[in-house]
């Protein structure tokens, strides 16, 4: 497995679940993100791998940035190094997940008693606190400021661009037969600027063929329906166009 950064000695900084972070060599202003093929849900009680997945996500994340980028909104990523890859602007990130959903699904429609695949009247927006040992605990904006989260503005900042990529990728999957359900978005700061940051994957999203209503993203490992490598390759066909 080509590993560009491992190859010329980048110093790890930190490996999570589905990536592993590098320091660009001595440049500790821009990081390499490594997409592994390592998948878990249900906050890491369940784990196993999908073949590819690496290779697909990094494709299929640097597409959908450079789709925003090209729509006005700016990200960390700068360019691919190799198929499981990305150079990204280093960010002093957000400790926040923003969650934007266009259909219940998941918490969601446990949450609010309704079954899955219910159209909202218009989308909702939600935040979590990045915690692993807490599982992610939902807070609102009024904890951003009392928990010395980041500055207020920066997160409604944040919370705005999270919606304005919603009509985007909406109507791009809309366009190439999926159903935006929902999905997850990280931001963090450099110089000053609010950016889009992580990775916007199947890991991140829910897509469901317009169709069949079938799911077409992690879901499928999740809730052991099979065909998962099947479905990150149609992701990854669809943003190969970009
Ligand atoms: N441009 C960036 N600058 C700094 N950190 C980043 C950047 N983009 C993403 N990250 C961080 O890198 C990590 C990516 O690793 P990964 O997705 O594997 O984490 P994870 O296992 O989901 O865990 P967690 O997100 O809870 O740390 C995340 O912590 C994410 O917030
Ligand atoms: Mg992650």
């Amino acid at each position: 497995m080509k590993n560009i950064s491992e190859e010329k000695g980048f110093k790890k900084i930190y490996e999570g679940k589905a990536k592993i972070l590098y320091f660009y060599g001595n440049d500790e202003s821009r990081l390499v993100t490594y997409f592994k093929d390592d998948a878990t849900a249900f906050n890491g009680q369940k784990k196993g791998t999908i073949m590819k997945k690496g290779e697909f996500n990094n494709a299929i994340s640097s597409s959908l940035f450079k789709l925003l980028k090209s729509k006005g909104i700016d990200s960390h990523f700068i360019e691919n190094l190799s198929e499981r890859e990305m150079l990204v602007h280093h960010l002093k990130m957000f400790p926040v997940e923003f969650v934007v959903r266009n259909f219940t699904a998941g918490s969601l429609a446990k949450k609010m008693g309704v079954e899955e695949g219910v159209k909202l009247l218009s989308p909702v927006v939600e935040l979590y606190f990045k915690s692993d040992e807490l599982g992610d605990p939902m807070i609102n904006e009024t904890y951003v400021k009392a928990f010395d989260l980041g500055e207020t503005k920066d997160v409604e900042e944040a919370k705005k661009i999270a919606l304005n990529i919603n009509e985007i990728l909406k109507d791009f999957f809309d366009k190439n037969g999926l159903l935006l359900v929902d999905y997850k978005l990280e931001f963090g700061i450099l110089n000053g600027k609010v950016l889009l940051a992580d990775e916007i994957t199947p890991d991140t999203m829910r897509l469901w063929d317009k169709i069949t209503l079938e799911k077409v993203d992690k879901d499928r490992f999740r809730r052991d329906l099979g065909g998962v490598e099947e479905a990150y390759k149609r992701v990854y066909d669809i943003t190969s166009n970009i």
